[in-house]
């Protein structure tokens, strides 16, 4: 990990909306701090007396986001610099978020990659790099995090799955399998921790209009503030798995159901 910075806010700002005065969550881990959904989801979370701990590998794009949340009210944001590929930085991450915050309500996991699939075809380390970023990292870092929320009390984790992950396509098998791994994995979280007050809801979002997805034509794209409206209402209602929109529940059922024979000579 490289740098830290802690900013904070004696001043609140006073237009705190709908969703604001809905979110109960205050103490607020984000990794991948400066994904687009995330940031929708962070401010929805915002109001005073929140106060964050942003994850990302850009000092200075983490440190915007940092002072987006502040201006919308924010207590404090402490900024972490790591790139969430590296293991080894991990243990570090979820001690100092602890320290920083005392206590945690909320962690969200939301750093991602979405190669072309056809440009990675033959490119093994690509698809390996997709895996550990997807997939490996989110699995380490969800699970060190269930352990330390279920070893101070609870809270909640919410990991930022895909639709992706329900059937491997043939033009996004990779994202999509370390998205399935992702979601399994926090199936089990969710059944292992929960009499350890820990909460552990997986979202599943179809296409949104954000950087990972610009110029890729994709159906039925949503926007990162219907996700970030989802994610909120699920964590009020204690939810385990989440479609956004809510018809990506029923499509990928019949995507999940479409026998082999067909559905491997479908173009998607
Ligand atoms: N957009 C969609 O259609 C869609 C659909 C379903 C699920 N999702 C999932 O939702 C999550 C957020 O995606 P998004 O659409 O908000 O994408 P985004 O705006 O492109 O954000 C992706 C985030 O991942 C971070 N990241 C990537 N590799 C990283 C690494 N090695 N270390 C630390 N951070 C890393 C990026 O950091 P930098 O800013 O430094 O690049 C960025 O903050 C992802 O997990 C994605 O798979 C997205």
């Amino acid at each position: 990990m490289e740098t830290m910075t802690s900013l904070s806010s004696q001043q609140p700002s006073a237009d705190a909306n709908e969703h604001q005065t809905n979110a109960q969550q205050r103490g607020i881990v984000i990794l991948g701090a400066t994904s687009s959904i995330a940031m929708a989801i962070a401010r929805l979370c915002c109001q005073p007396g929140s106060r964050f701990v942003l994850v990302g590998r850009s000092e200075e794009n983490v440190s915007a986001v940092a002072r987006d949340l502040l201006v919308r009210g924010a207590t404090s944001c402490d900024v972490i610099v790591a790139d969430l590929r590296a293991r080894e930085q991990y243990d570090d991450i979820v001690q100092r978020s602890r320290e920083i915050l005392v206590s945690i309500d909320l962690v969200l996991i939301a750093h991602g990659v979405l190669p072309n699939q056809y440009e990675i075809d033959r490119d093994v380390r690509a698809t390996t790099e997709t895996f550990l970023v997807n997939g490996l990292s989110a699995i380490t870092l969800a699970q060190m995090f269930c352990i330390d929320l279920a070893d101070h009390g609870g809270g909640s984790l919410v990991v930022l799955s895909s639709v992706a992950g329900d059937r491997g396509r043939r033009s996004i098998y990779a994202y999509g399998a370390a998205k399935a791994a992702l979601t399994q994995f926090a199936s089990g979280l969710r059944a292992a921790w929960a009499q350890h007050n820990v909460h552990v809801m997986t979202v599943k979002p179809g296409p949104v209009d954000t950087p990972m997805t610009h110029g890729k034509k994709m159906p039925f794209k949503t926007t990162p503030e219907v996700v970030a409206k989802a994610v909120l209402r699920g964590l009020q209602r204690k939810s385990s798995t989440i479609y956004v929109p809510k018809k990506w529940r029923a499509i990928m059922w019949i995507v999940r159901h479409i026998p082999e024979r067909i559905f491997m000579k479908l173009p998607f």
